[in-house]
């Protein structure tokens, strides 16, 4: 089987087969990464550009550090620290990175649809790892990849997203990732972050934190968007702790064994209670190591496109 797309864009567009293929080659992978040698031929002679445009500290290293666990040679850019700085554009930008021989480039941008514009114009696959408010795939991968490695499977899961929906990248890549292989998602934030028109097959949007919590297998609590909120959208960071913060109180709302998880950078004390961070169900640090492995099969994936054993 090989990728559809020269480019990851979003999960909008991406069949449950892909996501299959993908999540069982991340298992091949995390072998690699959890062994005692991390350090394979997969991506000998080619080259990672990590182009972005908005901090980062998970997405970006991940990328790097499977870039060079594959053997690869990655270089990143900032946009403070390059000629964007200067007024280059997204494409001429792209296509000065595109001639210097890239294979993929990796990029994160604050407007929706940049990495979908970038792709159109260079040669070199391209990996959205993050845009606006739209999507945030490899995040949303990461995520289905630790729910099905702790549950065994995804299909019939209730997975509760809680927070701010409306600027959340994770949502919309989670939301369209987990309906398509078999999930149910239930939907609670404040009203002001709840995007109109979300109801879809499979989703489901309450306005209280606990029904949206009641028997869920999986929560998902997400980072209150500060940056992206032109205007104060809830009274007080305190008020949204009160109603939608997750604490072990609210936590036994949902099933005995729920699996806990969270994108990260986690704002503890808002999204969370450290309690609830760190507790034994938590796949919080998991999560990032599971961010690697993900991010290794994909480069893979992508850079395997059009050789002989892409046709297997
Ligand atoms: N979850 C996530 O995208 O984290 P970073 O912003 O640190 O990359």
């Amino acid at each position: 089987m090989i990728l559809k797309s020269k480019d990851l864009l979003g999960l909008k567009d991406m069949s449950a087969e892909e996501i299959e293929y993908i999540l069982d080659t991340a298992k091949t992978m995390k072998y690699v990464l959890t062994s005692n040698s991390k350090r394979t031929p997969h991506l000998q002679g080619k080259s990672i550009v990590t182009l972005f445009y908005e901090n980062s500290t998970r997405t970006r290293l991940s990328f790097e550090l499977a870039s060079k666990y594959m053997s690869a040679s990655s270089a990143n850019i900032n946009s403070s620290g390059s000629s964007v700085a200067k007024g280059e554009s997204l494409i001429d930008t792209g296509k000065t990175i595109d001639m210097m021989g890239t294979d993929v480039i990796v990029i994160r941008h604050p407007q929706s649809g940049a990495p979908h514009l970038l792709a159109k114009h260079v040669k070199a696959s391209v990996i959205n790892a993050g845009d606006g408010m739209n999507e945030h795939p490899t995040q949303a991968l990461l995520d289905m990849f630790t729910i099905r490695e702790k549950k065994g499977t995804l299909k019939g899961l209730k997975v509760a997203i809680i927070g701010d929906i409306y600027h959340s990248r994770v949502a919309r890549s989670n939301i369209w990732g987990l309906t398509k292989m078999g999930a149910e998602v239930s939907l609670a934030g404040p009203a002001t972050l709840i995007p109109p028109k979300l109801e879809m097959t499979g989703v489901r949007v309450y306005s209280t934190v606990h029904e949206a919590l009641m028997d869920a297998d999986v929560v998902i609590a997400l980072r209150m968007q500060l940056e992206r909120q032109k205007k104060a959208l809830f009274p007080s960071i305190r008020e949204y702790s009160r109603f939608f913060g997750l604490d072990e109180n609210r936590l036994r709302l949902a099933k005995k064994d729920v699996l806990i998880m969270h994108p990260g950078p986690v704002n503890r004390g808002v999204e969370l209670s450290s309690a609830v961070a760190d507790h034994d169900q938590s796949a919080i640090n998991e999560q990032v190591t599971n961010g690697v492995a993900v991010r290794m099969a994909l480069l893979y994936l992508l850079t395997r496109r059009g050789t002989n054993e892409a046709a297997d």
